[in-house]
């Protein structure tokens, strides 16, 4: 009746912009990502007869904000005719700030409720629900370059290549700990509904997805530099069409963007891509860490940076 999951958030290089279809969160295009390894969030679940409702703490305090979203879930799981349950989550690092929290948060509760609901379920199944709660979580569920499809009916995941076979590094430049002012979901929504942009960029997604994909598969760091750049400035560049605007940018992401275009210049292996919020993601090779991090920590504004290698996908933990 209680089983406890981990999972790690994901940062896209190709990006999920758009959907298909609302509700029932269908992505309108791919996205490949690449998931983290030092940053995680554990759920755990337990069904009881004894309680009335669902309750969820998270980070020690209990939150009725996110749990309805929580509650669905938990029925996409388990069914409708299932037990309440007791769920509690903990992250390392700032929730609803545009560091995918909501991906590594519905990836572990998938993989928790199925186990804690006896279900033995496949991961490909347990990603289209997380997904269909949250499009980026399906991610979540596999490790390393991770390439999601999108059709009219569902979506595919895989792992196109694991996370030891090319281990860059992730330096996240922390601009801003609050929660964002408009959600990714209500941001896409106004993106696609009267954004000048949008056609183009859900046009241009699957050429992006190839040269990605090819990046990754020859380990050519200057062409998925070039195109998870171009395919970031392409997203913001819908959301800040978008009436009214949607931007998450502040001053200290642009100074992120310039420190990294400077260490470019000087020859270094970094590219930057930045999510719906204000932090900037800097992706460079593994002995480039310690320069792209000082650079980070010296922009003004920079709140604090963290480091992360790339790591597996969701994983059951023993339960305490
Ligand atoms: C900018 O997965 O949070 O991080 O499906 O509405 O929950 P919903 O959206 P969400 O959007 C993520 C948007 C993004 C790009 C990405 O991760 O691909």
């Amino acid at each position: 009746m209680r089983a406890d999951a981990q999972a790690q958030p994901n940062i896209a290089l190709i990006k999920y912009w758009g959907k298909r279809d609302i509700e029932q969160n269908l992505p309108a295009a791919g996205s490949l990502s690449v998931t983290l390894d030092s940053l995680w969030t554990k759920m755990s679940v337990e069904f009881s007869d004894a309680l009335p409702v669902d309750q969820l703490v998270l980070n020690a305090a209990a939150n009725d904000e996110m749990l309805p979203r929580i509650s669905a879930c938990l029925d996409r799981v388990a069914g409708t005719d299932r037990l309440r349950a007791s769920v509690e989550s903990e992250s390392n690092f700032p929730i609803a700030a545009g560091l995918a929290s909501s991906a590594s948060a519905f990836a572990a509760l998938v993989v928790a409720t199925s186990k804690a609901a006896g279900q033995e379920s496949d991961t490909l199944s347990l990603a289209r629900i997380a997904g269909s709660v949250s499009g980026s979580a399906a991610r979540s569920l596999y490790g390393g370059f991770v390439e999601l499809q999108a059709s009219d009916a569902n979506i595919d995941v895989e792992t196109i290549a694991e996370a030891g076979v090319w281990p860059l590094t992730v330096v996240i430049a922390v601009t801003e700990e609050g929660a964002k002012p408009v959600s990714s979901g209500e941001a896409m929504i106004r993106s696609a509904a009267n954004s000048p942009f949008y056609s183009s960029w859900l046009e241009q997604q699957p050429a992006d997805l190839v040269s990605a994909r090819n990046a990754v598969l020859r380990k050519d760091f200057a062409q998925l530099a070039a195109v998870s750049e171009h395919n970031c400035l392409k997203m913001h560049s819908v959301m800040w069409a978008s009436r009214p605007p949607v931007v998450y940018w502040n001053s200290a992401t642009l100074s992120c963007m310039e420190a990294v275009r400077h260490l470019q210049d000087e020859g270094h292996a970094v590219f930057f891509t930045i999510d719906a919020g204000p932090q900037l993601k800097a992706i460079c090779l593994s002995d480039e860490t310690d320069l792209v991090r000082s650079a980070l920590d010296g922009c003004a504004g920079v709140v604090r940076t963290m480091v992360s290698g790339l790591g597996a996908g969701a994983t059951l933990l023993d339960s305490k």
